[in-house]
């Protein structure tokens, strides 16, 4: 616990990375369900994101190349545009003077779909299988503006 963040106060064991993106999922969802907010059933995950390779984590998973073969057995997700400023999703050359159009995106589509949201599934660091550019990683400041979000 000395190394979680501010408020986070419970750890619930899984023994891989996508069982545990699963009980995340499963989690966020059963909360809004026992608060009464039964519409809140639905998830904003972003492009060229990997959670893993169980279904669920599939879901909201954005890597064509890996998950589109699976897409009648997934559920459909809402996709925010992942900050990847190799080949920027928002068409801008020049990030550092992007305007944070990734993150402003994703305040928008955040503020739409607010009434249906059960929850945001953002990875702060991706290994495998693709290469390091996780959705995760906007630029400085910017996970503190997701949080704000
Ligand atoms: C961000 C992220 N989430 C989930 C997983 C899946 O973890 P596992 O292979 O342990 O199921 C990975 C694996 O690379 C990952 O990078």
């Amino acid at each position: 616990m000395d190394i979680a963040p501010p408020g986070l106060c419970k750890v619930f064991y899984s023994d891989n990375g996508s069982t545990a993106v699963e009980i995340a999922v499963k989690m966020a969802f059963q909360y809004q369900q026992h608060q009464g907010h039964t519409g809140k059933t639905k998830f904003i995950s972003f492009t060229n994101a990997y959670h893993g390779d169980t279904v669920g984590a599939m879901s909201v998973g954005g890597i064509d190349i890996y998950h589109d073969v699976y897409s009648p057995l997934l559920f459909p997700t809402i996709k925010a545009p992942a900050p990847y400023c190799y080949r920027c999703p928002m068409e801008t050359s020049d990030s550092s003077s992007c305007g944070k159009l990734c993150l402003k995106e994703l305040e928008r589509l955040m503020a739409d779909h607010a009434h249906e949201l059960a929850a945001l599934v953002i990875e702060p660091e991706c290994r495998a299988p693709v290469d390091d550019h996780p959705a995760g990683r906007f630029c400085p400041g910017g996970t503190r503006a997701v949080q704000q979000i």
